[in-house]
């Protein structure tokens, strides 16, 4: 399969929607990464995602939903639910609800309306995760009147892509179309929150713990320990991973004989890039998957990374930093 790829200019609608319509999928940047797209109510679309991806079965996708409108046809939004919404939609929040009873009997009572979602979405399960994400993405959820089904476009395990050349380099081949935005903004995931029972932190993001505890008025607890059956696979123990092992918290004066090295702020070595000079970690988070990529094409005996602060969005990048150090299989 020849993979096209197509700047978000003039008439890119139309080329995706054409991909989608027809059960196909489409890599498409978000303010978080780009996202392997498919129509979240064709089981042969989510099929694709999960063939693209090598992903397994058993790891369930994010439904990213227009509006709330469209996200109540599918999910249960309590009110806790619906502030957040309020507060962080469209954005980089996925939240973890139970899914709507009727999710899948949608299509017998009102097709035209609400077809229904694809089990392998939920991989079987009863909860979906729903986010309503900025830019292409939600377009494309508005104008196909329809929930799209999106994970990161990476092949399963690697790290997750944030200009549209990740995407052609992981998924070459193995899909038609690649909508190209330049880089996205956040540079990673999407924050997840499981608001099934007591909401908990799933995964870390740019939208922080402390903003989410100001909207619900009391505390959130996190559950992103590496796992070994987790609750969400993102929290697997070594993923995120490049080739090359990485160590963390590493001064410039303790890097070894052909190891590459990540500075951050004050701890910088000539020679070897930086995830921010300045110290920003906003920039470091932009960096980072693109930064480890690079270094990775270089093939370093190993990658040091400058410790990070751990602080507001340093504690979503030292998350996907220890996960991209972790012991593999
Ligand atoms: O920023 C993002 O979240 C990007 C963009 C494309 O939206 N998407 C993304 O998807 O990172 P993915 O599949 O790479 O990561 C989603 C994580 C996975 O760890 C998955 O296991 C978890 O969300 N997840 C999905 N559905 C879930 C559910 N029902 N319950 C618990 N975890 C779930
Ligand atoms: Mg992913």
């Amino acid at each position: 399969m020849e993979t096209l790829v197509h700047l978000i200019t003039a008439g890119w609608q139309d080329a995706a929607l054409t991909v989608l319509r027809a059960g196909g999928v489409v890599g498409v940047p978000t303010e978080t990464v780009y996202g392997l797209a498919g129509d979240a109510t064709n089981p042969d679309a989510v099929a694709a995602i999960y063939a693209a991806k090598g992903r397994p079965s058993h790891n369930p996708l994010i439904a990213h939903m227009a509006d709330v409108d469209m996200a109540q046809r599918y999910a249960v939004l309590d009110e806790r639910v619906l502030a957040l919404a309020d507060a962080f939609w469209p954005g980089p929040l996925t939240m973890v609800l139970p899914l709507a009873p009727d999710a899948d009997l949608a299509t017998t009572l009102a097709p035209s309306l609400a077809p229904s979602l694809a089990p392998a979405v939920t991989a079987g399960g009863d909860s979906l995760a729903v986010r309503c994400p900025r830019g292409p993405l939600g377009e494309l959820a508005r104008l196909l009147n329809r929930p799209i089904a999106a994970p990161s476009a990476n092949k399963s395990g690697h790290i997750s892509p944030t200009i549209a050349h990740h995407v052609l380099s992981d998924l070459q081949g193995g899909i038609p179309l690649i909508l190209d935005g330049g880089p996205t903004k956040l540079g990673l995931e999407s924050t997840i929150v499981d608001m099934r029972g007591m909401p908990v932190l799933l995964r870390p993001g740019a939208i922080t713990g402390e903003a989410i505890e100001a909207v619900l008025g009391f505390a959130l607890p996190s559950d992103t320990s590496p796992q070994e059956a987790p609750v969400a696979p993102g929290q697997l123990a070594s993923h995120y991973a490049p080739g090359a092992p990485v160590r963390l918290n590493v001064l410039p004066g303790d890097v070894r004989p052909g190891e590459a090295y990540l500075g951050f702020g004050d701890h910088q070595l000539a020679r070897h890039p930086t995830l921010s000079a300045s110290g920003s970690l906003e920039e470091a988070a932009e960096q980072l998957y693109s930064a480890l990529r690079t270094l990775d094409k270089s093939k370093p005996t190993g990658i040091a990374i400058a410790p990070i602060p751990t602080t507001g969005l340093g504690q979503a990048l030292n998350d996907r930093l220890s996960r991209a150090a972790a012991p593999r299989d």
